[in-house]
């Protein structure tokens, strides 16, 4: 595309373009060109430049400017985005409206916006969902290498704990055993299986469960994974003994299944608790539990008290790294 352009050298280059931009006569869909130690400047406005440089017709690049949905709003709104569908979490109708809008509207790869009609509720941890604009609720969400085919309104699902998915992940030997007791779509699984680890993953709602299984396949580690859907209380009792690293991923209710870790520990095992609190002391209600209810058959080291973040007004979503060691 041609344009005009103000030509000047190299070296007084910033200190005109900082003079055009001011003057607001810079041609932002255009890029600037350098030629021969000269820089060519794309502007609007011809008539009135506020620098005495030439200006020269000449052939220059388009800019790809994307436009964001706080450009469209005036403001940038808050939102997830798991894979090419946006999350958001809006109280007023009309305003979850105007942000879906600016979302489909910006240049984003965003096919649908959900808006969060409840908390995270009942055995399967999942939200309901207005489908405010698109039609697909299933996508395919990428976390540090790892595709997880997945839908919203049928699993759980947060793109919020992926570094602290990763942080357990990277733990992880080739050699070890690993159990996860509320396994979802497979965000732990999936990578661990991927390190060499053979994973046994248990969730009680089928449907994460056949993600589970599609996720293995997608990514190439179902010859490590063992997907089981059931009530991780009744598949756990066929593996006594059997982990070196056991995920608790229960926030609220892990306490419940301290029994069962204990049966599948092996006699050295790495626990991850998970649980949420008031932020004021937010370890010790999981360091009790776990004292209370292992204590007599294992010796308790907690290796790490992990702040994994804050999940609502003074209350912090936290993880105990905990080793068990049997008497
Ligand atoms: C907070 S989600 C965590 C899912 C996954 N670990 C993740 O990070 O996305 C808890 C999961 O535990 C499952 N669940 C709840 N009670 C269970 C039980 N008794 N046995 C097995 N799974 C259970 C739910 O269906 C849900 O998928």
């Amino acid at each position: 595309m041609e344009r005009p352009c103000v030509r000047v050298p190299r070296s007084a280059g910033e200190r005109v373009r900082q003079e055009l931009a001011d003057a607001d006569v810079i041609d932002t869909d255009a890029k600037i060109a350098v030629s021969d130690g000269w820089l060519y400047i794309p502007v609007t406005d011809t008539d009135n430049l506020p620098v005495a440089f030439p200006v020269e017709h000449r052939s220059v690049e388009p800019r790809n400017t994307q436009t964001l949905p706080g450009d469209i709003l005036g403001e940038a709104p808050s939102y997830e985005r798991l894979g090419d569908i946006a999350l958001v979490d809006e109280d007023d109708p009309d305003c979850a409206r105007r942000v879906a809008t600016a979302l489909m509207q910006s240049s984003l790869p965003i096919r649908s916006v959900l808006n969060a009609r409840s908390k995270v509720k009942g055995e399967h941890r999942i939200r309901e969902w207005e489908l405010l604009a698109g039609e697909e609720t299933e996508t395919v969400h990428r976390e540090y290498g790892v595709e997880l085919l997945l839908d919203v309104t049928k699993v759980y699902f947060s793109p919020r704990l992926a570094t602290e998915r990763r942080r357990v992940v990277e733990q992880v030997t080739p050699d070890e055993h690993v159990f996860d007791m509320f396994a979802g779509v497979g965000p732990f699984a999936i990578p661990i299986a991927k390190r060499g680890a053979e994973v046994v993953a248990v969730d009680l709602n089928e449907a994460a469960v056949a993600y589970l299984e599609k996720n293995a396949r997608r990514n190439e580690v179902a010859s490590r994974i063992a997907a089981i859907h059931g009530d991780v209380r009744d598949v756990g009792a066929e593996y006594a003994g059997w982990a070196d690293r056991i995920i608790m991923n229960l926030p609220h209710s892990a306490a419940q299944f301290l029994e069962t870790a204990g049966h599948i520990a092996g006699d050295d095992a790495i626990i991850h608790y998970y649980d949420i609190q008031p932020d004021g002391a937010p370890f010790s209600p999981g360091e009790q539990a776990i004292r209370a209810t292992l204590g007599s058959m294992y010796d308790i080291e907690i290796l790490e008290r992990k702040e994994v973040r804050s999940y609502a007004p003074h209350e912090v979503n936290i993880c105990l790294d905990v080793r068990l060691t049997a008497r």
